[in-house]
């Protein structure tokens, strides 16, 4: 049983204003300059109709830990540039091969391949240069350089990366739980605690806060994609905005493939609670935070 949510908290309407907030400062960032095609085809994944739960939850963490919004704005637009970049390289033919992204046409159906792949790389360069730009001076040097660097970990081999080649090497082949684990733990659940860390380390908090966070994020980051392989069974086009039913046509390990759909959603509910609990341990006091764990569990029911 989830915990019981406070009736006077509003998940979507917090959410609703915190993705405004980004979106505000995307748009800023992604200001369209010379050569435009490049700037045009960034922008056209990273504003179009995501849900932007990484940067919310990098705001949130920020909150929960007493700091300020201004400090953290530049490094959360900056994991949606990079999660942008992940899900257009994810799309390409070479890849997971998939025509539709946040309901409308991939990237790469839009502008090309060629395109789709530079404004990738362009994402890529251009996200950690909006943190060392736009993050307010009075950040001490040595905390910006351990978010970049966690930043630069997350998006690369150790990272994203690390999880999408062995995510790729493994389909339609039988793999060991420590394997499967490396893809979800690494393709998804890096930037998750990332985005939490990123809020308590600009926020100058606790060690106790800062490992109370990164064992939260690191258990949303793995639920999340268990949530997201169990809807590409049970969801459709039009909720998902991408083609369901594609991890089975490719042969992907995942949650689902390895252990069946019931057993999916009952270790989800499983490993939500244990993230709430995180919560507790570390006296964090977020209605943002206990309930989004929730809507995860949520959206698969
Ligand atoms: C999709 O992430 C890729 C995964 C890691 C599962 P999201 O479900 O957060 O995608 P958007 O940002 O809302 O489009
Ligand atoms: C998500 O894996 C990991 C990424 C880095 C994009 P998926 O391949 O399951 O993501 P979707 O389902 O295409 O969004
Ligand atoms: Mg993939
Ligand atoms: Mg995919
Ligand atoms: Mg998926």
């Amino acid at each position: 049983m989830i915990s019981s949510i406070s009736a006077n908290f509003n998940l979507s309407e917090a959410v609703e204003k915190d993705k405004q907030l980004i979106n505000e400062y995307l748009e800023k960032y992604l200001e369209i300059k010379f050569p435009n095609t490049i700037w045009e085809s960034m922008r056209y994944t990273t504003l179009s109709a995501g849900k932007r739960i990484r940067a919310v939850l990098a705001l949130e963490s920020a909150r929960a830990c007493g700091g300020k919004l201004e400090n953290v704005l530049p490094t959360a637009c900056a994991l949606e540039m990079l999660h942008a970049q992940s899900l257009i390289h994810d799309d390409l033919p070479c890849m997971d091969d998939d025509d539709y992204r946040r309901g409308v046409l991939s990237n790469h159906k839009v502008y090309g391949e060629a395109t789709a792949v530079l404004a990738g790389d362009a994402l890529l360069a251009y996200a950690p240069q909006v943190i060392i730009k736009h993050t307010p001076d009075s950040i001490d040097r040595n905390i910006l350089l351990q978010v970049l660097d966690e930043f630069l970990h997350a998006a690369g081999p150790m990272g994203i990366v690390g999880g999408q080649i062995v995510d790729i090497q493994s389909e339609n082949k039988k793999i060991d739980f420590e394997t499967f684990n490396y893809i979800l733990n690494n393709k998804t659940g890096e930037l998750f605690k990332f985005a939490l860390r990123a809020g308590v380390l600009l926020s100058n908090a606790s060690k106790e806060k800062l490992d109370a966070l990164t064992s939260y994020g690191q258990k949303i980051g793995y639920a999340f994609q268990i949530a997201d392989d169990i809807l590409d069974v049970v969801g459709s086009l039009q909720e998902l905005g991408k083609t369901p039913g594609k991890d089975n046509e490719s042969g992907k390990n995942t949650y689902v493939s390895v252990y069946g759909l019931e057993k999916a959603v009952q270790d989800l509910d499983k490993i939500i609670l244990s993230a709430q609990n995180d919560l507790i341990d570390g006296n964090i006091e977020s209605l943002l935070l206990k309930s989004i764990a929730s809507y995860i569990v949520e959206k698969v029911r």
